[in-house]
């Protein structure tokens, strides 16, 4: 063993990538196809996140008018130590973990509770979970840390809860923490919800926990300036959606030809973001055989932003099976992270 490796010993961090390329490729075309074949068209919003796109997210969190990041932040600053009492977990699984940054207040709590053993970061972005996965290796020496690169629509089925040689042995592994933060519930369409609830609450044992962070329903102007930043850093992550469609299908999006918009929907209770077209224009995607035409002012929605009450989220938890022991808001009421238990085998 070189010395590098006698630094990291190869237990403490383990990643897998589930996303071969074939299978993303394919799953990317399909949603292209049918999303551009709607009326109205529109994209889907896993597809913003490669290298660039998460890098844009991360300088999102830190924008003035992004208030989400910074409020489930206050909220993790004051309650993580309550949070880790409550769930008991000796493994977090954290679904969407990006730059992990976050989370680092969990882990603390979790390791100064002394229970924390493992730590499961899943991401379909690759270079955001290495990197996180491999920082948090070495900030938290002991932690064994299982990275895997898949897409939470598809894998939780295999997420590794667990040792490879304990599964075998105990019938019941040692309780875990799933958990789901920044609001991203909320970028699921809500008839796909329930579905991806249930898949949650099943890998879960009875007892095991689940932390989701929901951004709450508020007044308009806050809602849409956090989606529209003076800067141009969220048009910036939004149009980036169209160069990944330019490199890895081939397409001639001109990226100077839309317009980012982000509205919130009072009906619905969420932000709708949208790309504009400025002009009358036709895009070809090769790989699709495809052209598409985008008349004048014509609107394409790229993802959805769901604001939640307080009872919504007990509902959508409860109809999965998931029982809320506890929910916390920062001071504002801006955010919600709540505490559920699993309560019965599905
Ligand atoms: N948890 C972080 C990041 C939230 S952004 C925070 O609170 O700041 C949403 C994250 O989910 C991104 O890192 C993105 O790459 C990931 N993501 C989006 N769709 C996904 C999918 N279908 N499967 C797995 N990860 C996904
Ligand atoms: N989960 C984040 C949210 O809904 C994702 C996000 C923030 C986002 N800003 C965005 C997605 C802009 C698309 C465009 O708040």
């Amino acid at each position: 063993m070189n010395p590098a490796h006698a630094a990291h010993p190869a237990s403490a961090l383990v990643i897998d990538n589930w996303l071969e390329t074939g299978w993303a490729d394919r799953e990317l075309r399909a949603d292209v196809s049918v999303g551009l074949s709607s009326r109205p068209k529109e994209l889907p919003p896993k597809w913003f996140y490669d290298d660039h796109g998460s890098d844009l997210f991360d300088q999102i969190t830190r924008l003035e008018e992004y208030y989400p990041t910074r409020r489930e932040r206050e909220i993790l600053d004051r309650e993580a130590g309550a949070i880790a009492a409550a769930s008991g977990a000796e493994c977090l699984a954290e679904l969407g973990s990006g730059t992990s940054t976050k989370t680092r207040i969990l882990l603390d709590a979790f390791a100064a509770a002394g229970q924390l053993r493992r730590y499961v970061p899943f991401d379909n972005s690759d270079t955001t979970l290495r990197t996180a996965a491999g920082e948090v290796a070495s900030a938290y020496p002991g932690l064994r840390v299982h990275g895997v690169v898949g897409d939470f629509e598809h894998h939780l089925g295999r997420l590794p809860l667990d040792e490879p040689a304990d599964s075998e042995a105990a019938q019941f592994r040692p309780p875990a923490m799933l958990m789901l933060l920044g609001g991203t519930i909320g970028n699921f369409a809500p008839a796909k919800r329930p579905a991806f609830l249930d898949a949650v609450a099943a890998v879960m044992q009875p007892g095991d926990t689940f932390l989701l962070g929901t951004d709450l329903v508020k007044d308009t102007g806050r809602l849409e300036a956090a989606y529209n930043d003076a800067a141009g850093v969220t048009a910036e992550f939004n149009l980036n959606v169209l160069s990944v469609l330019n490199r890895r299908l081939g397409a001639d999006f001109s990226l100077d030809a839309f317009e980012h918009e982000a509205i919130f929907d009072a009906d619905n209770e969420w932000i709708e973001m949208r790309l504009r077209s400025t002009r009358a224009q036709t895009v070809h995607i090769p790989a699709l055989e495809m052209t598409v035409d985008f008349a004048a002012g014509e609107r394409m929605r790229t993802e959805i932003s769901a604001k939640f009450r307080p009872a919504r989220v007990r509902a959508e938890l409860g109809a999965a099976g998931l029982v809320v022991q506890q929910m916390w808001t920062d001071v504002e009421g801006d955010y919600a992270l709540t505490l559920a238990r699993r309560m019965r085998q599905p």
